[in-house]
Formats: C-alpha cells, structure tokens, sequence
C-alpha cells in the first residue's frame, strides 16, 4: 500500500484554534461535512492513547473474532482516518463512501470539531483516553519517527510544547474532557488504556456489548491473544511497517514502542513533575475525570 501514500508534509494549520496537519486544514469544510451513516462505528481518542490497539479489537469483534478475514489488510486502511483519510488514495478512504458496512473510523478531532452528522446519526463512539503522562511520552517519541508530524525536539523542550497544548489535534486535557462531557449526551463509551492493561478480556467485553454483539468466550478469547502488544507488535497489519520508512522511521522509535503504563517515569524529571502536577491539577479542577499513572 505504500505507494498508494500521498506523502504530506509536517506543516500545521488551525481549526478554531486547535492545531491540525495542514493537509486537514485545507479541506476542512469536506471533512466536517463528512456523512456518517447510523451503523458506523467510530473510535475516538487523543494521540497514542491506544488507537491502534482498540482499532484491532473493534474490527475483530465486527468480524466475529475471525483472526484471518482481520489480516485482511493494515490497521490504516481497515479503518480510514477521519480527518487524515485524503493523504491516503486507497479507496477505502471515508470520503471515497465506497466501504463495506459497518464502517469502523478513526478519528483524534477533539469533541467539538467532530463533523455534527455523527451525532446526528447516532453513531456508537468509543473513545480511548490514557493518562496526560504517558501520552506525552508516548506522542514525543512518536514525533521523532514519523515525518508527518513536526519535529518535537528535545524532550525538555517537548515538555512544555505539550503541557502548553501546543500539539497536533490541540490540548490533551480539552480533548479528554470534552469527550467526558460529550458521554452524557450521545452513545460514547469512554474506555481507559489502563484498564485495557489490568484487564483486557473485560474490556474487550464491555466493547462487545456496547456494540450489541455476543461473541463465545473463545471467541474473546481468539481476540485478545490477537490483540496483545507482542501480537501486534509482529502483526505486519498491526505495527505500521507497511509505512514507507521516510515517513515512519522504526529504527528512531517503533510503532509499537513500549506498550506499558508508567514510563513517563523514566522520562519526567523531578522538576517537570512537580510543574505538571500543578498544571494538571488547575486544569482538571472540578472534573470527576480520573486518570491512574501506574498500574
Ligand atoms: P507507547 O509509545 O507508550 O509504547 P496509538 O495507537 O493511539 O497511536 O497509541 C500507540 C500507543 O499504544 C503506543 O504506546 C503503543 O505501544 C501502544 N499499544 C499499541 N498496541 C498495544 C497493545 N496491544 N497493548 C498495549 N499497548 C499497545
């Protein structure tokens, strides 16, 4: 599929001042009247909060736990990218409308900038949030290898470009809050990445229902032996190794970097925790939002 990969450039622009990839940008108007159709399926999430992951499991348990008909093709063409679908000329792309149904998207807009005919549909969200720190890390790493995105610098540096929320797809803290608000009102299931860490096959569980399925316990159990960072991490569908390597640099940071809750430890130094705790605090002030730094 690489060549079908129109290569973007790392350029930034702003949508109601949430920073996008230029590309986005240019066709905002297309992407926010983006038709979604009722029986969509949309994964929502802030960058690295486990897209992937959750992506993997939700077109395994469209497809009845069949492992084969999953290798079907890579996670990015499975599962187009809302708003990044165009920079990728596979027919697949959602505004190509020419998928099989149901359709599983992807998309990391924050909640106020997602084209209004999901809720008007009533589409299923399932929104995937990890903890600010992790994320960080995690989003660092993943600016270094992937060209796409702007360089991050140093982590130093880093640091504060992301407390600042001066990121692509805008501020960690507006997004997992918006999302949480958005819950009460529509059909999102807000799920953790530290929760699918202590226990997937219950998070797989709460998906399947969530999604009206019933799937065997073998079934489940085929889906997450699929699904476990090791599997995925081989999984050439899975790990994005079909990116051409000038867009992705594995050698730099794979894709399938660490796949652990805590490593923000070996990052954070005890200066900048004491300064992102403040942050952290300020904002998340009055929220019943709970995040676990560690497992
Ligand atoms: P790390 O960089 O901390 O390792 P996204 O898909 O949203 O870009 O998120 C990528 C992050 O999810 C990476 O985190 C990646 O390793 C992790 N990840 C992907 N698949 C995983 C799995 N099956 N189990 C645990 N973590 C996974």
């Amino acid at each position: 599929f690489s060549e079908e990969l129109e290569i973007v450039d790392n350029k930034m622009g702003e949508v109601q001042g949430v920073p996008l990839p230029e590309a986005t940008c240019e066709i905002w108007e297309q992407i926010y009247n983006f038709q979604a159709r009722e029986d969509d399926i949309l994964i929502s999430t802030y960058p690295k909060a486990g897209t992937t992951w959750m992506q993997e499991i939700l077109d395994l348990i469209v497809q009845g736990g069949d492992v084969e008909k999953s290798m079907r093709a890579p996670g990015f063409v499975k599962v187009p990218f809302l708003e990044m679908g165009h920079t990728c000329k596979y027919r697949h792309s959602p505004l190509a409308e020419d998928m099989e149904l149901p359709r599983i998207l992807k998309t990391h807009l924050p909640v106020q900038l997602l084209p209004p005919s999901f809720w008007e549909q009533d589409c299923k969200v399932i929104y995937v949030a990890r903890n600010a720190k992790d994320s960080m890390v995690s989003y660092y790493h993943f600016q270094r290898m992937n060209r796409g995105l702007p360089d991050p610098g140093d982590w130093s540096t880093y640091f504060s470009t992301f407390l600042a929320g001066d990121v692509t797809w805008g501020s960690w803290f507006d997004h997992v809050l918006g999302w949480w608000e958005a819950k009460d009102q529509h059909q999102v299931l807000y799920i953790f990445y530290e929760d699918m860490m202590e226990n997937t096959r219950r998070e797989i569980e709460k998906v399947m229902r969530f999604l009206g399925k019933e799937l065997s316990e073998e079934v489940l159990e085929d889906i997450y032996h699929h699904t476990t960072f090791q599997a995925m991490r081989e999984n050439p569908m899975a790990n994005y190794s079909s990116i051409p390597s000038f867009v992705m640099d594995h050698s730099v940071s794979p894709f399938m970097r660490k796949g652990v809750v805590g490593d923000w430890r070996n990052h954070f130094t005890v200066a900048q925790d004491e300064i992102f705790e403040k942050e952290y605090w300020r904002r998340m002030e009055g929220t019943n939002l709970t995040f676990r730094t560690q497992q």
